[in-house]
Formats: C-alpha cells, sequence, structure tokens
C-alpha cells in the first residue's frame, strides 16, 4: 500500500501533470479525483461511492469519478493540499486538520464544544451557522461541501488504562496536526505526539506512543484495537469530517452541473450517516472479541481541565465568537446543559 502511494506522491512531485489534469479516457471523460483515509468498509468509502454512482449516473459521459482510499494519495494535510493546487478535486479532512487551512475551523475542534451527539448533529445540520463556514475559505483554494460523522473521540492505550487525566501524565498520546489538539493534550497533562493517522498503527506497535484517541472504528476498521486494550469514554469532542472540493473546479461548473453535484453532497452525507450509525456499535463488539476493555471514567474531571481552552481560543480569534454563541444556544434549545 505504501509502495503504491509513494508512487503517486513521486509521480505528482515529478510533475508529470497529465496523472492529475489528464482525460480519463477515450472518450475525453474527465477524472475527478477524491481522496481519503479510510479503509474501503468504511462509512466514509460508502458514502463516497454512492456520490460516485449518482455523479456518473447523471454526469457520466463528462466525469469519471474515482476514489482513492486508504492514504493512497497521501495523508490528509498532503491531500487538502493537492485539493487547494486543484492537482486533485476533492478529499475528506477531518475538522482538526483544517484549522491550519483556514483557522475558522477552529471552533469545530474545541473539547466538549457539544453537550451530546444530538447537539452535534444539529448544529452541523443548520445550514444558517455551516453554509458561511463552507463558503468562506475560496481564498484559500477549496470549498467545503458536506460534513461527515466522525463520531465521539476517546483515548486509547496499550496497557495502561485512562481512568482520569491524572492517569495521562508521562504518556506520550497520538493526536493529529491540530494546534488545538496539542493544547488540548497539555491541559490534560499527557504528552501530544502528532502524526498523520497513517502512522498510528506501526507507532502503537512500536511504542513509540503509549496510546491514540480517536472514534471505535479506529480500533477495528485500522486494526489499532489489535494494539490497545483500554478504551475510556472521556467524549472530549466531537469532530465532524469535512469533504472539500478545488474551489476552481467546482465554480468552474456549470449551474446546471452544480445543482447536480449538490445533490451528489447530500446523498454523501445521507449514506454516510446511515451506514454510521450501526457501524459504532458493530465496531464496539468486534472490539470485545479483540480484547478491548470499554472504560466509562467520571467525564467531568476532563471536562474541567479542557474548558479554559474555550476562552483562550475565542479571545484569540474573535470572529469565531458568534458562531460559537449560536452553537451554544443551539445546545440550551435542545435542552443541553450550558458550559
Ligand atoms: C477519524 C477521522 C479521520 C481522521 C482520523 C485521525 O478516523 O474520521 O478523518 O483522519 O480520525 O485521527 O486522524
Amino acid at each position: 500500500m505504501r509502495g503504491i502511494r509513494n508512487i503517486l506522491i513521486g509521480t505528482m512531485t515529478l510533475g508529470l501533470a497529465t496523472l492529475f489534469t489528464g482525460c480519463g479516457d477515450q472518450n475525453q471523460r474527465e477524472i475527478i479525483r477524491i481522496s481519503h483515509n479510510q479503509a474501503a468498509d468504511h462509512p466514509t468509502n460508502i458514502g463516497l461511492m454512492a456520490f460516485e454512482k449518482y455523479i456518473e449516473g447523471k454526469l457520466g459521459s463528462k466525469y469519471d469519478v474515482q476514489i482513492f482510499p486508504n492514504e493512497l494519495l497521501g495523508s490528509q494535510v498532503n491531500t487538502v493540499e493537492l485539493t487547494q493546487t486543484g492537482a486533485i478535486n476533492f478529499t475528506v479532512a477531518s475538522n482538526a486538520i483544517l484549522e491550519s487551512f483556514d483557522d475558522v475551523y477552529q471552533v469545530f475542534n474545541l473539547p466538549y464544544l457539544f453537550s451530546s451527539p444530538e447537539h452535534y448533529h444539529a448544529v452541523m445540520d443548520n445550514e444558517t451557522i455551516i453554509e458561511p463556514i463552507f463558503k468562506s475559505t475560496a481564498k484559500s483554494g477549496f470549498e467545503a461541501v458536506a460534513w461527515l460523522d466522525a463520531g465521539t473521540r476517546n483515548f486509547y492505550t496499550v496497557n495502561k488504562p485512562i481512568n482520569s487525566p491524572e492517569d495521562l501524565k508521562g504518556m506520550k498520546i497520538r493526536v493529529q496536526q491540530s494546534a488545538s489538539n496539542i493544547r488540548m493534550m497539555q491541559l490534560l497533562g499527557g504528552s501530544a505526539t502528532p502524526m498523520g493517522f497513517g502512522e498510528v498503527y506501526t507507532a502503537l506497535q512500536q511504542g513509540v506512543i503509549d496510546g491514540a484517541e480517536n472514534n471505535e472504528l479506529a480500533l477495528t476498521s485500522n486494526k489499532h484495537g489489535e494494539v490497545c486494550k483500554y478504551y475510556s469514554y472521556d467524549m472530549h469532542q466531537m469532530v465532524p469530517d469535512i469533504v472539500i472540493g478545488n474551489e476552481r473546479f467546482l465554480s468552474n461548473l456549470t449551474p446546471e452541473e452544480r445543482e447536480i453535484f449538490d445533490q451528489g453532497f447530500k446523498i454523501i452525507s445521507q449514506v454516510q450517516r446511515e451506514a454510521w450509525e450501526d457501524s459504532v456499535e458493530t465496531a464496539k463488539a468486534q472490539a470485545k472479541e479483540m480484547n478491548v476493555q470499554f472504560l466509562y471514567p467520571d467525564v467531568s474531571a476532563f471536562k474541567e481541565k479542557v474548558l479554559p481552552l474555550h476562552q483562550e481560543v475565542i479571545e484569540a480569534n474573535p470572529k469565531l465568537k458568534p458562531i460559537y454563541e449560536k452553537i451554544q444556544e443551539v445546545g440550551k434549545n435542545l435542552g443541553g446543559e450550558d458550559k
């Protein structure tokens, strides 16, 4: 897998532009390249396959949609860059890493921003809040077109269970390549080790890190549960995945095509969400068979340590304040607890 990836990345850097801008086949269909870092059975891939089917069903004589899973085209940081330049058309990126491309995305990386999955979904589905953010990054070369559920992030470790923030002391925990996540780990007392998702399994296996944090599917779909035997529900973040598209590609679509693509983006979200709902329970059952123990620590101890990050981030980036307030308001209207 890595070999193929290196060849592809090598090809790009050699500037063989035809690979990325050339037409698909004798019929001169334009290839639409979509990258992501999950396995073929993951809800993200299932959602994207539905998009491929839909777009090719409507515009198949013009476009050939090709999905590259498993970091085949590089880690998310690389593929966001490739999407910005137009070398590829779309990528799925965790909101965590998007904040270094456009700081408006810092807001969704705040730990305990959402008080429940209902709050998270209600905010992400709220077009008044989300649309302006998704459209605001044209200057950064991309537009966000859909969000995907990535569940709740929790700590999981090789051999030391995490029951309180104190247990994280001295532990090397992989985090995504995001300043917010590094700061969050600092506040929790652990030692943050940022790296791309594809590096995590080997780093766990070789003892480079003591644990990581992610949703339950990382244990099974990414096989981290083969090495990590404790998964602690501290529920620190609900970080969405965001599908982003190259700005130029999107703005060159005709209004009719754009309408079809917009419908396609909705299909990605719907199909991914349906697949996601079952996949968490399935992953949990599979992880138990892998002898992973699920722990339910007192969440408030973790929350207390990291809540100061909300003020810190908003003071440093005041444009987030109105967005943050709207998010709180949605929570209150749902009857969630106040921060
Ligand atoms: C989740 C998320 C990915 C992300 C990964 C990570 O799996 O869906 O988009 O890359 O976490 O921790 O890097």
